[in-house]
């Protein structure tokens, strides 16, 4: 049996349908437009991409679109007080810090210094607190995506055995923690864990989110189960020409859909979603933010 191929590209076009309709109807309404400041220090290219890329979805989506690029020699002190500026600025619901930011600032001291009711990465300790403790939070996009992928594809996820490989605070430990509220029976493991396969194997859900290329094979999971790979992975391919390469994800995609029940797959899985569910969390606190009711369908 060949499982079923989850196509997040096209499921993060309809959540992005429905940010839209929440937005128009919220301007209609109330004549509130919601508003995403994104802060970008340095030249990453990787990162520069991303910040164009959520520009023209914010705006796709008809909200406010503010961008701030700085050089990779900005003081802290100066992207501190522009931090400031943005949570003080009315116009601004949601504010994202590209990650990662030049050595010589302090991550955490930037994340911090965020209001947290603006914080549409879910970054922010009040939000992590918020998220462990079962509260109203900001949830970080990416495992946001894929809780709304899992909760589209089996419905009720409550008594199901779930694996997350990985332990990041971006998408390990919250990915937990969201299927822990969805009472999913959960374990983390991570590179360390002993008997991996083994643990692998008991999983029903298995999120792999380690950053290893094709380090899951299809052996290693139940057959049945709803796999969801966060990996996103260039390697070198030969095959494509000298010098070309390709993406791949945790997990290794030809053997894995032999086994698995559902899948997403690199790229075209969960890629798309987290754009897609960086704009539901600014419609989400835009809302909040008005006392309005929030978006249905676009929260955790
Ligand atoms: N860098 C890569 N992914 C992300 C993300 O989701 N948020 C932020 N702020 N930076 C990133």
């Amino acid at each position: 049996m060949t499982a079923t191929r989850i196509d997040g590209k096209a499921f993060a076009a309809t959540v992005r349908g429905k940010v839209a309709k929440g937005v128009a109807a919220l301007n209609t309404a109330h004549g509130i437009t919601p508003g995403l400041a994104v802060v970008l220090v340095g030249e990453d290219p990787a990162s520069q991409v991303y910040v164009r890329n959520k520009g023209l979805q914010t705006v796709e989506a008809g909200m406010a679109s503010f961008e701030h690029k700085l050089d990779a020699e900005t003081p802290e002190a100066d992207l501190l007080a522009l931090v400031a500026k943005l949570n003080a600025d009315p116009a601004v619901h949601g504010i994202l810090v590209q990650l990662p930011l030049p050595k010589h600032i302090d991550e955490a001291k930037v994340l911090s210094a965020i209001d947290p009711a603006k914080d549409v990465d879910g970054f922010h300790v009040l939000n992590v607190g918020l998220l462990g403790t079962g509260q109203k939070a900001m949830v970080p996009c990416t495992p946001l995506g894929c809780l709304m992928m899992l909760r589209d594809h089996l419905g009720d996820l409550s008594g199901l055995n779930a694996v997350v490989v990985g332990r990041s605070n971006i998408v390990g430990k919250p990915m937990a923690q969201l299927l822990l509220g969805d009472s999913c029976t959960v374990t983390i493991a991570h590179s360390r864990t002993k008997e991996l396969a083994e643990v692998c194997r008991r999983a029903d859900i298995l999120v792999a989110a380690v950053g290893r290329p094709e380090m899951i094979p299809g052996d290693w999971i139940k057959p049945g189960a709803t796999v969801i790979d966060v990996g996103i992975n260039r390697i070198p391919a030969p095959e494509k020409g000298e010098g070309k390469t390709r993406l791949v994800g945790d997990v290794a995609y030809d053997s894995a859909v032999q086994v698995a029940g559902a899948i997403t797959p690199v790229p075209g899985g969960v890629g798309p979603m987290t754009i897609a569910c960086l704009l539901a969390n600014t419609l989400t606190a835009c809302c909040r933010a008005n006392g309005l009711p929030e978006p249905e369908g676009l929260t955790a």
